[in-house]
């Protein structure tokens, strides 16, 4: 998944079987354009509308605060260094991600690169959030974990979404709340025709994630890559926009 699990081959092959849908669909429309001449000009504009209404819209998107019922979204800041740093460095939160634990340097090493990840404009950008517990006497607020949007094709409007928590607050609805959020951002703001997540298929727990937001599971990959010394499958969710526009009626 884009917090480091699981991704490269996948994306490769879809990739791949994007390019080929998108040589199929280009020839059936010059095709169709060459089937009437009388109608050549049209063919060029509904062309166009069509590009236009697949591809994301409002690029570059620049991180906003979100704010949800329990949670803050917003970008990280160099104070969230040990708040971060408490679930960086613990084996049951890496166990499925492509990295291992982090000592207090690693991390912020990793926080300044993240620091830095909050627009999205071309393809490969990657924008993380932190996801604050605000403190209800008006304190500072606990950074519990961070989400994560991957520009994958700005042409096919794909994006890819990733999530870690503190195991302290697992099981409470956070990750499902932030996610939601994100989601949002993704379909809503930037219109994304669809949004995807890799995992690994033991981590059940993001899996369950996954469906609790509708996502349906597209591909098994097996043996796709090797995870932290041997062969590792991937598990692909996605959600289409259409998808997102009937779960919310
Ligand atoms: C993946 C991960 C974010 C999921 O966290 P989570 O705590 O299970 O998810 P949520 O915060 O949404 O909590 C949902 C759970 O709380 C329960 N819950 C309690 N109150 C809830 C509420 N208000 N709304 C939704 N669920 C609620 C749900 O029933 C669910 O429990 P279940 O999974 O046993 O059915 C977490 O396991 C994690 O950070 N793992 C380590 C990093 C990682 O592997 N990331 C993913 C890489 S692919």
């Amino acid at each position: 998944m884009s917090n480091g699990a699981h991704s490269t081959e996948a994306e490769t092959e879809e990739t791949e079987v994007e390019t080929e849908a998108a040589e199929v669909a280009a020839a059936s429309a010059s095709s169709d354009a060459s089937a009437s001449a009388s109608a050549a000009s049209d063919a060029s504009v509904s062309e166009a509308q069509a590009e236009e209404a697949h591809g994301l819209t409002g690029l570059p998107y620049d991180a906003v605060e979100l704010r949800t019922e329990r949670l803050l979204l917003r970008p990280l800041t160099k104070n969230d260094l040990d708040d971060v740093h408490a679930y960086q460095k613990r084996k049951d939160v890496v166990r499925y991600l492509m990295w291992e634990v982090h000592d207090h340097e690693e991390s912020a090493k990793h926080l300044e690169k993240r620091i830095a990840m909050t627009e999205l404009a071309d393809d490969g950008d990657g924008l993380i959030y932190a996801v604050e517990l605000p403190d209800p006497a008006g304190g500072h607020g606990r950074v519990i974990g961070d989400m994560s949007i991957f520009l994958k094709s700005a042409a096919h409007a794909q994006l890819e979404v990733g999530w870690v928590f503190h195991p302290a607050v697992h099981g409470r609805g956070y990750a499902t709340e932030a996610a939601e959020a994100v989601l949002a951002v993704c379909f809503e703001t930037m219109r994304a025709h669809r949004v995807f997540a890799q995992l690994d298929p033991r981590n059940e727990a993001s899996a369950r994630l996954c469906e609790r937001l509708g996502m349906r599971q597209e591909a098994h990959l097996r043996q796709s890559e090797i995870f932290k010394g041997e062969w590792g499958d991937t598990v692909i969710y996605g959600m289409l926009d259409t998808e997102y526009a009937a779960r919310a009626r």
